[in-house]
């Protein structure tokens, strides 16, 4: 079987250019979308992954602004630049970058920020609104560039049976949570480090969902032939969580790594900015 390869560098830039025209109208209307990247602590792939995030900006005209604070940086200090982000009306997106240094509360910055500029959508009640089966609020960028992936390749999602490897919020839950809504329909299941034969739940998949952080964690014999796979993993070796020499050819389609899952997010991210932009201004 020759796999489709879900191809997110071109499925973003189809996103880009539509986020291009809308910053173009914005600035017509005198709104210039702004997103703030808060960066506390110098994890090398994070400063990678912000620094992606700031070029995608760049391309389409959204103003960025990145406010590098040290490893040491006090929890307080982190409050307070949230709290001058929230209350600065020039500022649309807000986004603290992940991991923040080890014993610093993320829930605890993530519940600071004012929802509207939760570009993220990591705040509890723009999950909580996923939650209710509503899309309207602020979704987190890497499931919500799944899903527009796999709806952009043509992937059938109803009726078929979903394995999501991984519960975290920022991709295992809202994944999870955005392929069981109404709507979509697929039947999920959410595999984490004490699920019981993971290798054999996996195979009952159609759709395959691996965001466990750990470089070719998922074997190719783990795949039902004519699956599809979704890889959100990206790790230093130049591999995903997916071991895709072994798996991509069992699949009927595979999101590639690089190239695949991590241009969705960014475009998310870039089209969300624009979205705060047009609410906190009253503009949409
Ligand atoms: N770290 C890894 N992915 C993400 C993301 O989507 N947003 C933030 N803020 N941090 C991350």
């Amino acid at each position: 079987m020759t796999a489709v390869v879900l191809d997110g560098k071109a499925c973003a830039a189809e996103v880009e250019a539509e986020v291009s025209a809308q910053v173009a109208e914005l600035a017509e209307a005198g709104v210039h979308p702004h997103l703030a990247v808060v960066i506390v602590g110098d994890d090398p792939a994070s400063h990678i992954y912000v620094s992606g995030k700031e070029r995608a900006c760049a391309r389409v005209g959204i103003r960025s602004t990145r406010i590098d604070l040290p490893a040491d940086t006090d929890f307080s200090r982190v409050v307070s630049t949230v709290g001058e982000l929230n209350a600065n009306d020039d500022v649309h997106g807000i986004l603290v970058q992940s991991p923040l240094p080890k014993g610093m509360d993320e829930l605890a910055v993530t519940d600071l920020i004012d929802p509207a500029k939760d570009v993220d959508g990591f705040h509890p009640s723009n999950l909580g609104r996923i939650v209710q089966g509503r899309v309207d609020g602020m979704v987190p960028c890497t499931p919500a560039g799944i899903v527009h992936l796999l709806n952009w390749g043509g992937v059938e999602l109803s009726g078929k049976r979903a394995v999501v490897i991984g519960r975290s919020r920022i991709v295992g839950t809202p994944v999870s949570l955005l392929l069981a809504r109404k709507g979509v329909d697929s039947t999920v299941s959410v595999a984490h480090s004490r699920t019981a034969d993971l290798a054999g739940l996996c195979r009952q998949a159609d759709i395959l969902v691996a965001a466990v952080a750990r470089p070719r964690f998922v074997k190719g014999d783990w795949i039902k032939p004519g699956a599809v796979i979704v890889d959100a993993g990206s790790h230093p070796e130049k591999c995903g969580d997916v071991d895709l020499d072994e798996a991509a050819p069992r699949s009927s389609a595979y999101t590639p790594v690089p190239g695949g899952v991590g241009p969705m997010t960014i475009s998310m991210l870039i089209q969300q900015t624009v979205r705060a932009a047009e609410r906190t201004t009253g503009i949409d």
